[in-house]
């Protein structure tokens, strides 16, 4: 938690809230376009923080766990399911009339210690059907995506199809997508099939590799017939990097779109890390930043909407993974750590007020 004193947080979270009222909720704003609007939302902000759980009631129709439907949280032994956290969002989500979406059933990280030294050629089509089945049949119609698989792409590791070279890739080969797709598709054909990755945002060589690569297994899959549906575009950007090119975005997005898949923006953040220190300088060029991508990807009727990995910057990732420099919390959020919307939030809201109106999908 920043270093605010807990008044100042609860009188400013309560202004916040007030103020929230008055101006349309970004959720409110994105179902005028036919879009969604969500947010992540981690175990420790619903059991702990009822301030800044309001705020993602205020803002979103959709939630996703930060990390409760995946491996580690859902099947802690090999032969157990613990589905309490996941039950607990989907219970607040259900309780205020927000949807949810599964996040992952497929990946290389947020695993049980037990999965990667079991996993073997002999038997993990068996342990991933299990899995995919038991957790997918568990809540069959009530969630309206799964990311199937998560950044499952790196050309860099040299793998047939340019898969990453991951535990689920030795075992199985890019078998391992079919298996899962089609797992979730037998098990509950209305969650929309997403295959979701990061990297794909910036004209840096690595992203532009990973961009071919992403459409040419998509190529691939779609030939095999395996169930794919839509891309999840994670999101992670950072205002530092000066590679943004708003027609090679576009561009992307469109050619996904001429595949016959949605698109998703699912993990939206802004790192500030290389950044100055004052916060106006910071929250100007993350709101610039976030509106060029933002205004690129929208540009296309495919994509259904978009959710950011968090709502405030009382909680995100990036400070453990992509410490600032000088150690002071990054401003990756629509909302500040008083729950009071930024200048993210406006540019978040203005190029979801002019994205083109497309039909809401899911
Ligand atoms: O819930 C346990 C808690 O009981 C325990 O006391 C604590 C300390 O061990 O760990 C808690 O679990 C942590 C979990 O987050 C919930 O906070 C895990 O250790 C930790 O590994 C997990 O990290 C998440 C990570 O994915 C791995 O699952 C991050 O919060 C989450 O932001 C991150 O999200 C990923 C997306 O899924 C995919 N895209 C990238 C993104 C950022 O890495």
């Amino acid at each position: 938690m920043p270093r605010l004193g807990r008044r100042s947080l609860l009188a400013g979270s309560a202004l916040a809230l007030m103020a929230a009222d008055t101006v349309p909720a970004l959720n409110a704003r994105a179902k005028r376009r036919g879009l969604f609007f969500g947010s992540a939302l981690s175990d420790d902000t619903l059991a702990n923080d009822p301030m800044a759980t309001a705020r993602v009631d205020a803002e979103c129709g959709m939630v996703v766990g930060e990390a409760s439907y995946k491996w580690a949280d859902i099947h802690p032994a090999p032969q157990t399911y613990d589905f309490s956290r996941a039950d607990a969002l989907l219970s607040f989500a259900n309780s205020h009339a927000i949807r949810t979406r599964g996040h992952t059933l497929v990946w290389h990280e947020g695993n049980p210690d037990w999965l990667e030294p079991t996993l073997n050629a002999g038997n993990a089509e068996n342990i991933l059907t299990d899995h995919v089945r038991t957790v997918v049949g568990h809540f069959k119609g009530k969630l309206v995506h799964w990311d199937v698989a998560n950044e499952v792409i790196d050309p860099d590791d040299k793998q047939p199809l340019k898969l990453r070279r991951t535990l689920w890739q030795r075992a199985l080969g890019p078998a391992y997508l079919d298996i899962a797709f089609h797992t979730t598709a037998e098990t509950d054909p209305g969650a929309l099939r997403v295959l979701n990755d990061f990297g794909t945002d910036y004209t840096l060589a690595w992203q532009e590799r990973k961009r071919v690569a992403l459409l040419e297994l998509l190529a691939d899959m779609l030939r095999r017939g395996v169930p794919v549906q839509a891309v999840g575009l994670q999101g992670h950007l950072d205002a530092g990097e000066i590679t943004l090119d708003q027609n090679v975005m576009a561009k992307f997005v469109a050619d996904i779109a001429s595949m016959g898949l949605k698109v998703i923006v699912t993990e939206l953040d802004v790192r500030d890390q290389r950044l100055p220190a004052d916060i106006s300088v910071r929250d100007d060029a993350v709101a610039a930043h976030a509106r060029a991508w933002l205004d690129a990807v929208l540009a296309s009727p495919a994509v259904l909407g978009v959710l950011t990995w968090g709502m405030s910057d009382r909680h995100s990732w990036l400070n453990d993974k992509f410490p600032r420099p000088d150690r002071l919390t990054q401003r990756p959020l629509p909302l500040d750590v008083g729950l009071n919307r930024k200048k993210l939030w406006s540019a978040i809201a203005a190029s979801i007020d002019s994205a083109p109106i497309r039909t809401a999908m899911r």
